[in-house]
């Protein structure tokens, strides 16, 4: 039997060689007294990369959007998330168990955007005692329940201007953040340009182990590091894990653009099998979302099948389907792939 190939999510993805080197001969300190070099260089590079002042090294993407809402907001403030974003239907209710904040919902359009007319209907009357405060705006680039669609940066200026002019702080879930940069062509500090903090993971599509950043005004990132200490998120001798993120930052985010050429190969085949719908035109990065046209199979049957035949592929509810391309998928596993659901839903 070929090796399972696995799609569900480009969190699977393991270490790099080089990686795996780094992290064997990472110089090391303490990093909760602020010691440890190579954690050291991974903020700053990061904090570069993404064009803001100041970056801290975190466990998860969970952890970072969660520090973010935090740092931004306080309790009986809200925070306005897209209702398809990533803050609202995974994180566990993060920032309201743990912060007291709010989240209140615009709806999401299909190319990941939340309108502005929806936001500015959205925001709270601070004079009425009955209602929130309105603090903060969260986007979410790519979009992962979009189907990893990419905000242009003339959207995201937009609703930075708009959060300017109303005393928003707006916040960018970017876990990420670098398969938009490389679809749009541009760096990705042009995505992060008009937003207060960002989030990115290294452990995602950049085939880190362990890792996120948040990144944002010094300030910000002041009050974020204590937030940490406070959630045990403090580590230790964590530049084993740093070293592969600067890795992931310095060799691996050119390469994403094999990721979503597989993905597109991928869309393009499973677009063809009879009982398979799909939009071709949200597939612009590393993630392919599809539905069945057919009475004969369910998502969980479906997934099921695959599974047994070597092809794993996520449900997301509502019907969807995901298969996303990563690290370690080479385009002969996207062909044995669509040969896979053919044969399955043929059947
Ligand atoms: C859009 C988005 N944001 C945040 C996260 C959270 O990242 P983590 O799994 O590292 O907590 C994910 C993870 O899949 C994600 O897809």
């Amino acid at each position: 039997m070929p090796p399972t190939i696995d799609l569900r999510s480009d969190t699977v993805t393991l270490p790099s060689p080089a990686m795996r080197a780094a992290m064997a001969n990472a110089p090391l300190g303490d990093d909760v007294y602020g010691e440890d070099p190579t954690v050291n260089r991974l903020e700053q590079l990061a904090a570069e990369t993404v064009g803001k002042p100041a970056a801290l090294f975190v466990p998860s993407g969970t952890m970072g959007n969660l520090l973010a809402v935090l740092a931004h907001c306080g309790r009986g403030d809200e925070a306005i998330v897209g209702d398809e974003s990533h803050i609202l239907h995974y994180e566990a209710g993060g920032p309201s168990v743990l912060g007291g904040v709010a989240l209140g919902t615009v709806p999401t359009e299909l190319n990941g955007e939340l309108p502005l007319h929806a936001l500015a209907a959205a925001l709270r009357d601070p004079e009425d005692s009955h209602e929130p405060i309105s603090r903060l705006i969260c986007l979410e680039n790519s979009h992962n329940r979009c189907g990893g669609v990419v905000l242009r940066p003339a959207y995201t200026a937009e609703i930075g201007a708009f959060a300017r002019t109303r005393g928003l702080a707006t916040h960018l879930d970017g876990a990420r953040l670098f398969n938009a940069a490389v679809a749009l062509g541009l760096p990705a500090a042009a995505l992060t340009a008009d937003l207060d903090s960002v989030m990115f993971c290294l452990s995602k599509g950049l085939a880190a182990p362990v890792g996120s950043i948040l990144a944002g005004e010094a300030a910000f990132i002041k009050r974020a590091r204590r937030l940490r200490k406070l959630l045990g998120g403090g580590m230790r001798q964590a530049g084993v894990l740093a070293a592969a993120g600067i890795i992931a930052l310095e060799h691996m985010v050119a390469r994403l653009a094999e990721d979503h050429t597989n993905a597109m190969l991928l869309a393009k085949g499973l677009y063809t099998i009879p009982g398979i719908a799909l939009d071709l035109a949200s597939v612009q990065t590393d993630i392919v979302i599809f539905t069945l046209e057919t009475s004969r199979w369910t998502p969980a049957a479906l997934t099921h099948a695959l599974a047994e035949r070597g092809l794993l592929i996520g449900e997301i509810g509502r019907g969807r389907l995901r298969a996303v391309t990563h690290y370690g998928i080479e385009a002969a596993d996207v062909e044995r792939a669509v040969a896979i659901v053919r044969e399955v839903v043929r059947t």
